[in-house]
């Protein structure tokens, strides 16, 4: 703090903090504040004129400048080299390249019991995840659980669940196009090692990424589609995402309806398991 800087009572301070945390300002990065406008415009007053060239974009913002080409370049050479689930978390754990890393507690890589029948594929862990460091483990876990109950499936038994993107964006932000970009690689080779029967994608951004399909998650959900894992073609079932469900519950109808249809596809087709 300056000299001159006015002090806040104790309970302005705590109005001020509930205030940022209600707007979803849940994490410090930084000890001071940050003007970054003030850093961009000092590059680019230092910047020589040449009006034939603009700025680059490295120049204006060279902290939150990602070499996104370069990244998903490292991603898919490190993916590609791991022979197993824990060589592609360690794989992960290495990897430097998602800015996520940064401002996240840890990695969360997966739950469940790998080599399941069916695996299932959110979007990013949320604050609960970030804290234990396991998918769905918050209230919108809880959801998913009993939805799975009602099927006959547990991750404690017969289920494993991943992310597209396995470090948590800060206050919960969906991932940028980029950031699930660069973290694709890898959880396209973690479905290939876990090597499942039937995959489910949670909520619209996992089933753009994954099954890259562009309609709306409620004209998409429900049916199956062909995805290729890298070692075979197996059936693909979008479906709604249980925080969408908390916030809609009138939508739930759908989602058993999903349940159902997972239930009967798991039941007609052959085990690849034994
Ligand atoms: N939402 C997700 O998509 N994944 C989690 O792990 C938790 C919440």
């Amino acid at each position: 703090m300056t000299p001159n800087e006015p002090t806040l009572d104790p309970e302005t301070a705590a109005a001020l903090v509930r205030f940022y945390a209600d707007a979803g300002v849940d994490l410090a990065l930084d000890d001071e504040p940050h003007d970054r406008l003030g850093e961009a415009r000092a590059i680019l007053e230092k910047a020589p004129a040449t009006p034939s060239e603009p700025p680059r974009l490295e120049a204006v913002a060279p902290a939150a400048a990602v070499n996104a080409d370069g990244a998903v370049q490292d991603a898919k050479r490190l993916a590609a080299s791991a022979q197993d689930l824990p060589a592609l978390k360690a794989a992960l754990e290495a990897f430097e390249g998602c800015m996520l890393k940064r401002t996240a507690t840890q990695l969360v890589f997966s739950a469940g019991v790998p080599g399941s029948r069916v695996m299932l594929v959110g979007e990013a862990p949320g604050a609960d995840e970030d804290r234990i460091g396991e998918p769905f483990v918050g209230r919108s876990g809880q959801l998913l659980d009993r939805m799975l109950a009602a099927i006959g499936l547990s991750r404690t038994e017969n289920v494993f669940i991943a992310n597209v993107v396995p470090w948590r964006p800060p206050g919960n932000r969906t991932p940028t196009l980029a950031e699930m970009a660069i973290c694709e690689p890898f959880i396209r080779r973690q479905i290939e090692l876990a090597d499942p029967d039937i995959l489910v994608t949670i909520g619209a951004p996992a089933m753009q990424t994954l099954l890259g399909l562009k309609d709306g998650i409620l004209r998409v959900r429900g049916k199956f589609i062909a995805f290729n894992t890298g070692k075979r073609t197996i059936p693909a079932l979008a479906t709604l995402h249980p925080s969408y469900l908390l916030r809609r519950p009138e939508h739930k109808a759908f989602a058993w309806r999903d349940m159902k249809t997972l239930r009967a596809k798991l039941a007609e087709l052959p085990s690849s398991k034994n």
